[in-house]
């Protein structure tokens, strides 16, 4: 037949996920199932590995029954299990991929192992015609990498972080301004009132040539600033929340524009048929930075695509969506699959 329906999983990070995707001519999502874990490592500072392996564990049943009850479908409707194999977490990983094998010894359905960066770097042929190649900037709590996608199986990385994900940066930024977590909505929120001007934040590597980027240094500078207006007047009060805000969100938004350009223009020099700037990730959410993107990709006569946002965040619809590609050119694994902490496109 030439239609093919996969069941997605993910638990590389804090996100316990799981969907069905169906391909014939185009991609349909059938259901895309996500459980988050923010409350549970609320108290740490960042996602406790052990936690979130242990809450993956406990969940990935009644997620992907969801999933399949969403699809109206049973495991029997499948013609495919695709699992995140990495990289990530190695226990969040482990749990999937030992349930996605115990998923395919009981059916006997095929197994694939996904690229937990594939899937993020595919998601927009899921929702749009997007032609290759396409550069993708990737932009997560954990992620930030400029990457050429020549085809559904071949990456090119151009470049990324050398040390913070953006996300990360927005995160920690929120616990020093004492903003809620995830901080990337928060410090977004009270950045509108903030004036972006009144701290003077680095712009690190911008001065270097090359996609390479750094936004540990501006988290320093975050500390620095506050530590001073504390010192002053012991607190902080919301304008101050909103002017650091501001400058923050100028500094990375800056910083991910400018690099862009750089990504851009060696992008160019492939001749692409039809050039086109993707984004995905949870930082792609943030309205100033796909603002700055959008008028970049303008001024260059490129496209610009994002993902809707619940496809930009860690779901398994991505992950069924590598799978199916995969299944459809029989490249798939079998039950010695690993998980593989580290795996670079
Ligand atoms: O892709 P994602 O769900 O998980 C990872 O793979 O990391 O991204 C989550 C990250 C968090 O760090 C969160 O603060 C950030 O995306 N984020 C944002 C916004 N919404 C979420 N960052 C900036 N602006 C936003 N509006
Ligand atoms: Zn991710």
């Amino acid at each position: 037949t030439d239609t093919l329906t996969v069941l997605g999983i993910e638990s590389s990070c804090d996100d316990t996920a799981a969907a069905v995707v169906r391909l014939n001519s185009t991609a349909t999502v059938l259901s895309s199932v996500v459980y988050g874990q923010t409350g549970l490592h609320a108290d740490f500072g960042g996602v406790v590995p052990e936690i979130a392996a242990r809450a993956h564990a406990e969940k990935l049943d009644h997620c992907i029954e969801e999933a399949l009850t969403q699809a109206k479908l049973s495991l029997t409707d499948l013609d495919g299990i695709a699992v995140t194999a990495g990289p990530g977490l190695i226990g969040g990983v482990l749990s999937g991929v030992m349930c996605a094998k115990g998923l395919s010894a009981a059916t006997g359905l095929p197994l694939i192992g996904v690229n937990h960066l594939a899937g993020h770097a595919l998601t927009p042929c899921l929702t749009d015609n997007v032609a290759f190649p396409f550069l993708m900037l990737l932009v997560s709590g954990g992620h930030c990498q400029f990457l050429i996608a020549n085809g559904p199986d071949d990456f090119k990385r151009l470049g990324g972080t050398i040390d913070d994900a953006p996300g990360e940066a927005f995160d920690k930024t929120a616990r020093i301004l004492g903003l809620p977590q995830p901080g990337g909505p928060s410090v977004e929120q009270a950045a509108k009132i903030g004036d972006p001007k009144r701290f003077k934040l680095p712009r690190p590597l911008l001065d270097r040539p090359g996609c390479d980027m750094s936004f540990s240094g501006l988290k320093t500078a975050m500390l620095r600033a506050r530590d001073g207006i504390v010192l002053e007047k012991q607190g902080l009060t919301k304008a101050d929340q909103a002017d650091l805000s501001a400058g923050f969100q100028a500094a990375i938004t800056d910083v991910l524009v400018e690099k862009s350009r750089r990504a851009l223009t060696e992008y160019l020099t492939l001749r692409p048929a039809t050039p086109t700037l993707a984004v995905a990730g949870g930082v792609a959410a943030n309205g100033q930075i796909r603002d700055g993107l959008q008028r970049l990709c303008a001024e260059l006569g490129v496209a610009f695509t994002a993902p809707p946002l619940a496809l930009c965040t860690d779901n398994a619809a991505m992950i069924a969506y590598v799978g199916l590609t995969r299944l459809a050119n029989g490249d798939i694994d079998d039950l010695t699959l690993s998980a593989r902490p580290r795996w670079p496109l």
